[in-house]
């Protein structure tokens, strides 16, 4: 196990009704700017019971989209500085996190901000901001990692800034009830590959890490069909909800190797097609596991054992189960697991490589192996 600090400081108020509490989290006299998506926060009843919970009447700002985009979250950023808002309230799913994340570190930031998200510059404050989250998926909710889309040059970039941890998040399982199915199931997956993205690398002799992932995947594999057949089981949202924030909020990253190729490819598919975020990892993950599954062949086989329960046969046939079992599961969460099939179609590798190219990124992966040819090789294998 490599070394490692490990702090999250986000306070996490978890269940039915916990809303009601958040007054009491926000410092007193605050002027707050509710940050909000598209509506589905009016429609199902959480507006209404964050305002109840609220003080005052806070500023409001609609309108952040799925992916959320650059040129949107600058606009609550101008609000924000005319109305001198000291806190910030995100009500939604991740796009919503992650955007607050930006115009929190945007408000007082003197300088171009697409620096921030393009890492050449570092903020050094932000204004404070607590989540009231409504899809369990990303874990931005306890995390201080946000991802950023910029529309005029079809880019989806991330930044991390301890700066940029909520204050507090709200997780009512209760609010995620009336997601449609296709976000439930974008939420499972984004959840397992995230998990994947920390775990199936090579061996670190991290027990308490690897044990901890395998239980996150084994409860998403059984809590996640569940919801889906109920969704009003509010003990199968409240594990699924949990799974996703543990699933990315540091700590089974500890002193690990770490992926996050499945992702990097991803978001590039994101920015050029418009896919969602979790279509993307369904159809890259398979393939990615697939063409890397020499230099991850230990951690795979011990995925095999420990969460799909294969034990017969040569480990190279443990391994091709082991993947097609994934691509079963996603497939039967209602996810298309091939580019065909999500109509993606156009061969954009050579774009993709060179973008990574022009970054620096490669080669990228746990083992640093996963060159321009093979990244070529996971598309052409996803089609
Ligand atoms: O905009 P509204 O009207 O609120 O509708 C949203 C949106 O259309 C809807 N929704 C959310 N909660 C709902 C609901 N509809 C009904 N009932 C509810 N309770 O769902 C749609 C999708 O929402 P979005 O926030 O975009 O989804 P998600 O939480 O999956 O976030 C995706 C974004 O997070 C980034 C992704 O790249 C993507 O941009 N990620 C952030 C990460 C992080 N911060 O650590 C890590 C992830 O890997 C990921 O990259
Ligand atoms: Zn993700």
């Amino acid at each position: 196990m490599d070394n490692f600090i490990f702090q999250n400081p986000v306070k996490v108020i978890f269940g039915r009704n916990q809303v009601a509490s958040i007054s009491a989290e926000i410092p007193k006299n605050s002027k707050v700017m509710l940050t909000c998506g598209g509506g589905s926060i009016r429609k199902n009843g959480v507006y209404d019971q964050v305002i109840n919970a609220l003080d005052s009447k806070p500023i409001e700002f609609w309108g952040i989209e799925p992916n959320p985009v650059f040129e949107t979250l600058m606009k609550a950023v101008e609000i924000a500085r005319a109305e001198k808002i000291d806190f910030l309230l995100a009500v939604g799913g991740g796009s919503v996190a992650d955007g607050t994340k930006l115009i929190s570190a945007t408000i007082p930031f003197d300088g171009d901000p697409w620096e921030i998200v393009t890492r050449k510059v570092k903020p050094t404050k932000a204004v404070p901001f607590g989540c009231v989250l409504t899809l369990p998926a990303t874990g931005s909710e306890m995390n201080c990692g946000s991802v950023i889309t910029r529309r005029e040059t079809k880019e989806k970039l991330s930044f991390q800034n301890p700066l940029v941890f909520p204050r507090f998040s709200v997780l009512d399982p209760t609010f995620t009830y009336s997601l449609p199915t296709k976000q439930v199931t974008n939420g499972i997956i984004d959840a397992f590959v995230h998990v994947t993205e920390q775990y199936l690398t090579f061996p670190a002799q991290a027990q308490i890490q690897d044990r901890f992932s395998e239980g996150i995947l084994c409860a998403l594999i059984e809590e996640g069909p569940k919801t889906l057949n109920n969704p009003t089981d509010y003990d199968s949202r409240a594990n699924l909800m949990w799974a996703a924030t543990m699933a990315l909020n540091g700590l089974i990253g500890c002193g690990v190797p770490q992926d996050w190729a499945t992702h990097m490819i991803g978001h590039e598919l994101t920015a050029f097609f418009g896919l969602d975020h979790a279509q993307t990892l369904a159809v890259i993950l398979p393939s990615l596991l697939w063409v890397q599954r020499d230099s991850k062949r230990h951690k795979l086989i011990q995925y095999a054992r420990r969460v799909w329960n294969i034990n017969d046969g040569s480990e190279a046939e443990m391994i091709e189960k082991a993947i097609a079992k994934t691509r079963t599961f996603f497939e039967s969460l209602g996810l298309p697991t091939r580019l065909t099939a999500l109509g993606a179609t156009e061969d954009i590798s050579d774009l993709i490589v060179s973008r990574f190219q022009t970054r620096n990124m490669l080669p990228m992966g746990d083992s640093k192996n996963l060159s321009a040819d093979k990244i070529r090789e996971i598309l052409m294998q996803a089609q």
